[in-house]
């Protein structure tokens, strides 16, 4: 069984990660501060998986701390780092917060691999990367634009670190993982996306809108040159991103990866706008949603999709689930988390 280190493993995206790495024969501990997130995400992994998962409660900004973790794991097969903030509108009002603690933990986290011979690394970046693109669907290959926000920017930054230091010690290998839109929970509903901070991301605000959390939410802009005026995105279900981390680190730890720093995008590969998703939520509950049209959202791009096929072809992946698939595991999610607050 090869160890893995997951950092952010009780995060959203980490904790999903957790049980589709578990499922599949790996042994996991994580480290994270719980900045954004709670351990008890680990109770509903070992509640899915009969698996206990250590958390060091340790902020990857510490090197000290951080190397002691890595001391006392010599048997560290690869790292998957998920550990970063990611509130977009939070890095536009405290940069400098998320440039340390985001390219802080990158760094020590690339000398811990350097100083204890830990050779695989997968990373989460974004689409957030391309900025506004000029073409649709983009490709690893579109050009990256400027960073809407020092959270894109953080991301832009890590994955130049990780290329230049894996540039001089080539016994280290990357995969970066460029996220699209990633939704939904475990068909178990026992994790899901359970943040300390206020969700401002589309699917959260749509299932705490019809739970009564919120009264109302708003679709920021009907008059967009798309086929509804709404904003396009490319919505993933987390458990098809949490089995692209499963098989982005056997293509590593199989040495099946052509140079040592690769990138690979994981989407669904079809945009589906505001509206659609607000409809594809209404349709698999079957209760209206209280929205109302409003402005634009300043800083939204206005669309922007994967081409998910090197993706496919290289790693052998292949998302399985839909918006609906998102809407109806997020609303389950919801309703067993609301009752367990209130009840
Ligand atoms: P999350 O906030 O749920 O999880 C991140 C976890 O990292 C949290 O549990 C937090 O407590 C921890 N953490 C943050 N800084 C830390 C530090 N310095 N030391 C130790 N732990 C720390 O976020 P998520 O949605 O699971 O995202 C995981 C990764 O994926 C992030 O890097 C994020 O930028 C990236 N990503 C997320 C999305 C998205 O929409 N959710 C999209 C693209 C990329
Ligand atoms: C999706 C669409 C909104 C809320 C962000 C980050 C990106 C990546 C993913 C980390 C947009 C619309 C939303 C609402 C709405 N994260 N919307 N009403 O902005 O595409 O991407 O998360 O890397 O970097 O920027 O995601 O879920 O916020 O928005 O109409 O109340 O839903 O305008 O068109 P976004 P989102």
């Amino acid at each position: 069984m090869s160890k893995v280190l997951v950092t952010g493993g009780c995060g959203y995206i980490g904790s999903h990660t957790i049980v589709d790495l578990i499922e599949n024969g790996f042994e996991v501990i994580s480290i994270d501060n719980l900045s954004n997130s709670s351990e008890d995400a680990l109770l509903g992994i070992e509640k899915i998986t009969g698996k206990k998962i250590h958390n060091y409660r340790v902020d990857l900004a510490d090197r000290t701390r951080t190397f002691d973790i890595f001391e006392e794991h010599q048997d560290i097969k690869g790292i998957i780092h998920f550990a970063a903030l990611k509130a977009v509108g939070e890095s536009v009002e405290q940069p400098l917060r998320y440039f340390h603690n985001n390219l802080a933990g990158m760094i020590n986290v690339l000398m811990a691999m350097n100083t204890f011979e830990v050779n695989n690394l997968i990373f989460s970046s974004s689409c957030s990367v391309y900025g506004n693109a000029d073409h649709l669907p983009v490709t690893e290959e579109t050009p990256l634009k400027e960073a809407e926000s020092p959270y894109a920017r953080t991301k832009q930054m890590c994955e130049q670190i990780i290329e230049d230091t894996l540039h001089r010690y080539t016994s280290l290998n990357a995969i970066m993982l460029r996220y699209f839109n990633p939704a939904g929970a475990h068909e178990s509903a026992l994790i899901g996306e359970s943040p300390i901070n206020i969700a401002n991301n589309l699917v959260p605000v749509i299932t705490e809108t019809a739970i009564g959390k919120r009264e109302s939410m708003t679709v920021f802009g009907d008059d967009y040159p798309t086929r509804d005026g709404s904003c396009i995105r490319d919505y993933i279900h987390v458990m098809d991103l949490a089995n692209a981390h499963t098989k982005a680190l056997t293509y590593l730890l199989e040495g099946n990866n052509k140079l040592n720093t690769e990138i690979f995008n994981i989407g669904i590969g079809e945009g589906v706008s505001v509206l659609e998703a607000v409809q594809a939520f209404e349709k698999v509950t079957g209760q209206p949603l209280n929205y109302e049209i409003g402005p634009r959202r300043p800083g939204d791009v206005i669309a922007i999709y994967a081409n998910k096929n090197k993706t496919e072809q290289s790693l052998g992946w292949t998302p399985q689930r839909n918006i609906e698939d998102i809407m109806r595991t997020a609303w389950e999610w919801e309703q067993k988390r609301t009752g367990a607050t209130i009840g």
